[in-house]
């Protein structure tokens, strides 16, 4: 199978990065390219056993997926750039926020099988939950091989190119939602009188510790928490005083603002 990356910035450096190490397929088959940046190219050449080439017509040339992964406003002058190479062979995977299938096949000007995914930040630590939408045309094999691709960062959630709003919000924003959270969490820590150096360290490794019991444990969250919260104890009097806000209206706020701004985003980018 041969893969091709147009872009290799951030977040496509996180996926082929977790590609290779997860040995589904081999390093020698992957190949990079991206605007102009040659020392990059070469760099995760060295490190990684990954080909990069600019001749657009060798790289798509039995290409099986195409990863299209620059910023969306680079998008258009990529399509011109590859049009030309297009083969039937090929089949697309974007990773650019907000630019939908039917927009992508436009500028292509080719009917190729798309898929569209929303990965986020902790693919850097193979951990992305990757909301994917494939186009109507794509075979249940090229499905699943992209399913593989996919799990080899993360996870996958299929969902339809409509709900894309929705993973962009809840996982795509969510590390920083989380992040944010933590923050707040630290500042009142430290109002409590211990060093900040102190708190900051125990806040992060109780996170680490918390994110692996959820890991390891088949229980709800809403159980793995009563597990810990003794009736007149210290932690039922934490609780008791949370409950006092309703955390659910502000974080059902904070995702509506995101999917709206993500609904926008896409408008604009399609005008
Ligand atoms: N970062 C995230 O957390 C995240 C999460 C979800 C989705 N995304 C999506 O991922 C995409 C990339 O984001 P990023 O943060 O990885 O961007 P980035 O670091 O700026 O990388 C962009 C890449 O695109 C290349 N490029 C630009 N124009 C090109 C062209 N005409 N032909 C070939 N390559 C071209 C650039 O090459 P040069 O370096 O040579 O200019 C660079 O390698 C965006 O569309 C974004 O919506 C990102």
């Amino acid at each position: 199978m041969k893969l091709v990356f147009y872009g290799a910035g951030n977040m496509a450096h996180a996926i082929f990065t977790g590609i290779v190490n997860s040995k589904i397929i081999e390093s020698n088959d992957i190949y990079l390219t991206n605007r102009s940046n040659e020392v990059a190219l070469k760099a995760y050449a060295d490190e990684l056993g990954v080909n990069y080439s600019y001749d657009d017509e060798a790289l798509l040339k039995d290409a099986d997926y195409i990863f299209l992964g620059t910023k969306p406003y680079d998008f258009d002058a990529l399509a011109e750039r590859i049009q030309p190479y297009v083969s039937e062979k090929n089949k697309f995977i974007s990773i650019m926020a907000g630019l939908p299938m039917s927009y992508i096949r436009e500028q292509l000007g080719s009917d190729n099988p798309i898929a569209r995914i929303m990965p986020n930040t902790n693919a850097h630590v193979g951990h992305s939950v990757t909301g994917i939408s494939f186009s109507s045309n794509f075979g249940p094999k090229s499905k699943d091989e992209v399913d593989d691709l996919i799990n080899a960062f993360g996870s996958a959630i299929e969902v339809s190119e409509d709900h894309l709003h929705q993973v962009t919000a809840i996982t795509g924003s969510g590390p920083a939602f989380l992040y944010h959270v933590f923050e707040q969490y630290v500042t009142a820590g430290t109002r409590l009188g211990l060093e900040k150096s102190q708190v900051e360290e125990s806040i992060r490794n109780l996170i680490i510790g918390t994110s692996k019991m959820i890991e390891r444990s088949d229980l709800s969250m809403e159980q793995l928490r009563k597990n810990i919260t003794s009736k007149g104890g210290t932690t039922q009097a934490g609780l008791n005083a949370l409950s006092q806000y309703d955390l659910e209206s502000i974080f059902e706020d904070c995702l509506r603002s995101a999917v709206n701004r993500s609904v926008e985003l896409a408008s604009q980018d399609e005008d």
